[in-house]
């Protein structure tokens, strides 16, 4: 098996996405901690260990082994208690999955600051409290795996400031690692995946999208694509070979995970520049005349200024 003699933990591993990869990690042989405390979808209260206790159930009658522990990744000591725990219960600490994550849209100045700030804490503190704790024993070992959840949402997303900066935050934190802890053997990457769980699909979503494609503001195409998004059986398998030995020179990249299909981002490169001779100071009328033709040939403003009644509308 794959994963024999590996420990791994994976946050937020008790539903969806992060449930798929424990089981997918487990089948491979991999002793796993969910760490998860049954939180609601926004992140308030839940139903606390049940969910963990019951995927780590499910992983023991499957023949595998796995232990809960009902502990938020958003506390940065119970981050520093689970990887002990990790460490107690299974001898390592080696595969590191940062998968927790809780929604809390609204348009930014509707935003309370207790939203950015639990939406935040989950996706991306929790990150680098788990990451704070677990690298010391990866680092000492030469050997570990981070995957940090990323989502199509670090590009920049409407109604979710709070989600987006944290999993760009989230992305940086991987390429950070990558370069920190890459010379121990220590590989970090982040997945953005799409699939139906109950944070992206359960029944108001589904009931938006059907109000949004009756009012014609979606097609029937993208519907489709929506309401029939295939589960996270679809990101299991990828993120387990990021965890693999055959995996272990793929380091601080993000790839794009869907049913049927996987893609690889960018290198955020700087694409084009103006240069002033001299390094002297550049005029306003410089930077009027030059900057469209040097830098900005083929850009696209991704949200050009609407007279005020359409704005208003779109609200
Ligand atoms: N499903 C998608 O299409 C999609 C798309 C983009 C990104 N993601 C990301 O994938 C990850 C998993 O999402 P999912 O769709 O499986 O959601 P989900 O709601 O099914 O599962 C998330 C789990 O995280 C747990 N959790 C919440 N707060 C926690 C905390 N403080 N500490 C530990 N666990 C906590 C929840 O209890 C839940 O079990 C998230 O980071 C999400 O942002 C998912």
């Amino acid at each position: 098996m794959r994963f024999e003699n590996r420990a791994a933990i994976v946050t937020g591993g008790a539903r969806g996405i992060g449930r798929a990869i424990a089981e997918e990690l487990a089948r491979e042989g991999a002793k796993v901690v969910i760490m998860d405390p049954g939180s609601a979808k926004d992140g308030d209260g839940g139903d606390g260990a049940g969910p963990a206790e019951e995927a780590a159930e499910a992983i023991r009658a499957a023949g595998g082994t796995a232990i809960a522990a009902a502990e938020s990744v958003a506390d940065h000591d119970a981050c520093g208690r689970t990887v002990q725990l990790c460490k107690d219960a299974f001898g390592s600490v080696d595969i590191l999955i940062n998968n927790a994550g809780v929604l809390r849209p609204k348009m930014v100045w509707n935003m309370p600051i207790e939203s950015w700030d639990i939406v935040v804490a989950t996706h991306m503190r929790g990150t680098f409290s788990m990451i704070h704790h677990a690298a010391p024993h990866m680092r000492a070992q030469r050997w570990g795996r981070i995957i940090n959840m990323g989502s199509e949402a670090w590009r920049g997303t409407v109604g979710g400031v709070n989600y987006g900066a944290a999993k760009g935050g989230n992305f940086s934190i991987t390429r950070s690692m990558a370069r920190e802890l890459g010379k121990y053997g220590v590989t970090a990457n982040t997945i953005c995946p799409a699939a139906a769980t109950r944070l992206t699909l359960d029944d108001a979503v589904k009931e938006g999208f059907r109000k949004r494609l009756e009012a014609g503001l979606v097609t029937q195409e993208r519907y489709d694509a929506v309401v029939n998004m295939g589960g996270p059986e679809h990101i299991a398998p990828f993120a387990a070979y990021l965890c693999s030995d055959a995996a272990a020179d793929i380091n601080g990249q993000a790839f794009r995970v869907e049913e049927g299909k996987v893609g690889i981002y960018n290198e955020p490169e700087m694409k084009a520049s103006l240069v002033k001779a001299g390094k002297e100071v550049f005029t306003f009328e410089e930077l009027a005349a030059q900057i469209p033709q040097a830098l900005l040939q083929g850009y696209t403003n991704p949200s050009p200024a609407e007279p005020a009644s359409d704005a208003a509308a779109a609200e």
